[in-house]
């Protein structure tokens, strides 16, 4: 709960968030369990409006033992507390995991042919849906056109992993595993806003290490945990953007509702972050390349010298990709975000070498950490000075990885050209 802040003025009398998890008829309905546990284990007021369908996978009783709570499908029951109305009205959020084509294409519609489209009618917080269904479903263009128009309303449709799906099919429309819905549930409420302002909006964040082999065995590596561009890429998502995360070497799960691109070296970094910058409008480079590389990695164990000698080795750099990128802005109006871990030294202070960065890399803004005395790599908490290629700076407050996340995307949507081609009317 460390994310959570003050939710809003609509949560339910004892001041807990109110959430609605929607449940549609879709395998994946047994997942919607553990999203319900983490939402009720922390301390969120929950109630469960399933499908007619969605009962075939999972039953009235599960939802209700786990919520606290009655459960209901059709707007028939216990009308006189109208239900159909009154729960749309008071939620804080409205959560739909899994969303199946055909729950897509009833809320696009503006169908109320049962409790759930009721409520998704007459919701005024924010609405998340959490797509599952097979591949060709999801690629359908019914299903496409439907999902567009979702977003188009203001709603957050959340990608679907790529994955194992029912039967022996593997390929895109899993749904994310619970924990990572649950964190952008989170976030949304926590934000409180209930249009994501970067929809339509195609960003590329880097993060992790990158590892270069010496060889089969070894690498020169560093510490850098990929947390803060995990948190940076989960953020992007919650606030509507379609975002590539280039991985290097990261192990924690993937954030929902991202693509994932792993790669190893500076050499694959580069060319993942190039091939995805094309069409993005803004680029984060979170991750932290090796500046050297072996000039050569042996395909054969390096072995010990009986005499006690340790090999020489011969280091190369690698290339610069946040200055490639800045330089070369390979999308017009591109927003190129910078991180830097400075100590300072006999030079200058953290800021002034942040600042000679910021000018040398040629990005627009640049994020700097102070890391004296070994702050920041694989922590859960960070700090920040925003600097900007204008000449504004921002402070960021010690706080959460997705606090200092949120607070790069606010500086890079307040740069982003007005975007005319996805917002606005039906
Ligand atoms: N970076 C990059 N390519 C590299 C090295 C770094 O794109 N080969 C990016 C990092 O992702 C980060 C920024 O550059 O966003 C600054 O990284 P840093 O290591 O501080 O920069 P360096 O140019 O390596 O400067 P220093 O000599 O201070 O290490």
């Amino acid at each position: 709960m460390s994310d959570m802040a003050d939710p809003g003025a609509s949560t339910e009398a004892g001041g807990r968030p109110s959430v609605v998890l929607g449940v549609a008829g879709g395998i994946a309905a047994y997942k919607a369990a553990e999203l319900l546990r983490r939402f009720t284990e922390s301390g969120h007021d929950v109630t469960v409006v399933p499908t007619a369908s969605a009962l075939h996978f999972v039953g009235e009783a599960t939802w209700a033992a786990l919520s606290g709570k009655p459960v209901r499908t059709e707007v028939w029951e216990s009308v006189h507390e109208v239900p159909h109305v009154r729960l749309g009205q008071a939620a804080d959020l409205v959560v739909v995991a899994p969303a199946t084509a055909d729950l897509l294409a009833r809320a696009a519609h503006g169908r109320a042919d049962d409790l759930l489209t009721n409520v998704l009618l007459t919701a005024r917080c924010p609405v998340v849906f959490a797509p599952a269904m097979h591949t060709e479903m999801w690629e359908h263009e019914a299903t496409r056109a439907n999902v567009a128009t979702l977003r188009r309303r203001g709603a957050l449709v959340i990608e679907p992993a790529v994955g194992r799906l029912t039967g022996v099919d593997t390929g895109k429309g899993r749904l994310p595993e619970p924990d990572e819905i649950f964190a952008i549930c989170q976030d949304v409420l926590a934000r409180g806003v209930a249009a994501p302002d970067l929809a339509g909006r195609s960003v590329v964040v880097s993060a992790g290490g990158t590892r270069e082999p010496l060889d089969p065995v070894r690498y020169l590596g560093n510490r850098s945990s990929g947390r803060q561009g995990i948190a940076l890429a989960r953020a992007a998502a919650s606030r509507g953007a379609e975002v590539t995360l280039v991985a290097a070497n990261v192990t924690l799960p993937d954030p929902a509702g991202v693509k994932v691109v792993r790669v190893e070296t500076t050499e694959e970094l580069r060319d993942a972050v190039v091939s995805a910058s094309g069409s993005a409008d803004a680029v984060v480079m979170a991750a932290a390349p090796a500046d050297f590389r072996p000039v050569s990695a042996t395909d054969r164990k390096i072995k010990k010298a009986s005499d006690g000698s340790a090999p020489a080795l011969e280091l190369t750099q690698t290339p610069d990709i946040l200055a490639e990128i800045s330089h070369a802005r390979l999308r017009p109006g591109q927003v190129v975000v910078g991180f830097a871990a400075e100590t300072g030294d006999d030079t200058g202070s953290v800021l002034d070498l942040g600042r000679a960065k910021l000018a040398r890399k040629g990005c627009d803004l640049l994020v700097v950490n102070d890391v004296r005395g070994g702050a920041v790599f694989g922590a859960d908490d960070n700090q920040a000075v925003i600097l900007a290629a204008d000449g504004t700076e921002a402070d960021v407050p010690p706080g959460s990885k997705t606090a200092l996340a949120h607070a790069v995307w606010d500086q890079v949507a307040r740069r982003l050209e007005p975007d005319t081609t996805t917002h606005g009317p039906d």
